[in-house]
Order: C-alpha cells, then structure tokens, then sequence
C-alpha cells in the first residue's frame, strides 16, 4: 500500500491508472477504523481493480462545541488494517494543505434542503463541511466509484444529490450498517461510551427495530410512535435528540404515496451522540 500526503503524487499515480484503464473506488474516512469503515473497503474491492482510502479528520464539518480535538486518532492501527485487506493507496492530506486559504476563506459546496433537517438542524454547518470535504477529495482523488455507510444515512443522500447537482462523474454506494453483537451500530465515536453508558447504548437499535415492527404490522400513527421512541429513550437512560419517520429518497415526512420509509434517530449518553436508522417498506 503506498501512504500519499501530497495531492501532486496521488495525481501523478492516479495518471497512470488512467493509461491502464483501471476502475477506482474510493472510501472517504476519517480514520479510527472499524469493522464497519472495513466493509467499505471490502464492497470497493468487489467491483474496482483500484482502491483509495482517504483519513481526514474534517474540521469544516465539526461544530464549535463539537469534538474535533478529541476524535479518536489510531492511523499506524489504521494503516496496519487497510494493508491487509490490499488497499492501493492511503491519502492521508494535512488541513494545510486541504484548507490553503483558510477555513474562512473556503468555498464551500450546500446541499439545500437535505443539509438543513433532521442532524443538519441539530449540527448547523456540518452537512456543508461534510459536502466540501467529500466534493475536494472526488476531484483529487477522480474515483469512479465511491463508498459511504447508511449508517450516516442523511449524510448519504446529501452526497448523492450533490453528485446529481453537480454532475460528477461518479457512482455513488451505500453499504448497510455493521453493528455489535448487541445492535448497537459501529461508530468510532462509540469509544467515548463509559461502561454503564456502554450497556445503555444497544437500546437506541431496539427502540427502533420496535418501531420498524410495528409499521411492519400496518401501525401508522406516526406522531404518538415518535412520542412513545423519545420517552422509551429517555426511560432507558438516553437523551433524544430527534427520532424521525422520512420518506427515505427525500427524508421528508412521508406522504400516502410513499413506500420507503426510513426511521432515523439521533440520542445523547453524556456528551456523546449516537446516531442510526433503519428503512422500512411498507
Ligand atoms: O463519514 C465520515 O467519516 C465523514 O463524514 C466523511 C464522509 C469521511 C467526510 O469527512
């Protein structure tokens, strides 16, 4: 596996991976890998000759009162993993060189609509920097492919409409979410989690998965369940943040005519925000 920092050396290699005719997936992380970033990787390897894997710790997608500093840092674990599964290239860029005028400076890319709901009205600005970052890494990185998790299930859609918008040249995949024995869906940010917060966090799966039964069974009382999830939260220890049921191509809530829902849910255990979601067919 080749370890690039410079945009003018992943440029030149992927030059001649342009004259060899090889097909490019690209998975975007921002390192402290799971099972889950590793399931990326493994789909990308399925269907490209070539694959990329990108760690930047995003600080334009990071709230002022968010965790930028503490995200958990492990790049020689990191790499360790990555060079194992046979990835071509690690892109590791600095925030120097990404951000060269300035953060305030920088254009930015806005997914209207999608970025403002849902976690994007509970983290202002964090869908724009997540669209930045995404868009400046497809033009360094030119992949063909690109592979993100539905567990960020807004995040997804955001990036795909930004790929429809600006008519990148690019397919986009999801891949399903890879979660602990007990449910409770792999996020790097699960590390912050005390024990006792540890053996709370499954419940937020749970309490979806209930909701995602009874539409099943034909419930549509969509306002009293989204009350019932938020209390049952709160008795099993966990702060809501939202608890939702979309439409899941447009996250809006769903009319008569929509088939694809999507239950998303976002809570607090202390200062950490877990965050899943589960689609339904109806
Ligand atoms: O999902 C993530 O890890 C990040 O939001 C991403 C897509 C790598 C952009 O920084």
């Amino acid at each position: 596996m080749q370890v690039v920092s410079k945009v003018n050396e992943l440029r030149e290699i992927r030059r001649t991976w342009q004259s060899a005719r090889e097909v490019i997936a690209f998975v975007p992380t921002m390192g402290n890998l799971h099972q889950g970033h590793l399931k990326l990787v493994d789909e990308a390897k399925k269907s490209a000759t070539k694959v990329v894997v990108s760690i930047f710790v995003n600080p334009l997608q990071f709230g002022p009162d968010e965790d930028l500093d503490a995200y958990p840092r492990t790049l020689e674990q990191d790499k360790q993993s990555l060079a194992a599964l046979g990835v071509d290239v690690l892109f590791m860029p600095n925030a120097e060189d990404i951000y060269s005028r300035g953060l305030e400076q920088q254009t930015f890319v806005e997914v209207p609509g999608l970025s403002y709901m849902i976690c994007g009205a509970s983290r202002p600005g964090h869908f724009r920097g997540v669209a930045t970052i995404v868009c400046k890494l497809f033009n360094m990185v030119q992949p063909n492919q690109a592979y993100f998790g539905e567990k960020d299930f807004q995040q997804l859609q955001v990036i795909k409409a930004m790929v429809t918008d600006l008519s990148m040249n690019l397919s986009i995949h999801g891949v399903a979410t890879m979660r602990e024995a007990d449910g409770l869906a792999m996020s790097s940010r699960n590390h912050y989690l005390t024990p006792e917060q540890r053996k709370l966090a499954p419940s937020l799966y749970a309490i979806i998965t209930k909701m995602t039964h009874e539409i099943e069974s034909g419930r549509r009382d969509f306002t009293n369940m989204l009350t019932e999830a938020k209390a049952a939260l709160i008795d099993n220890g966990l702060k809501p943040d939202y608890v939702e049921i979309r439409a899941s191509n447009s996250l809006l809530q769903p009319g008569h005519e929509d088939t694809e829902l999507v239950i998303l849910a976002a809570a607090f255990l202390g200062k950490t925000r877990l965050i899943d979601n589960i689609q339904v067919k109806i």
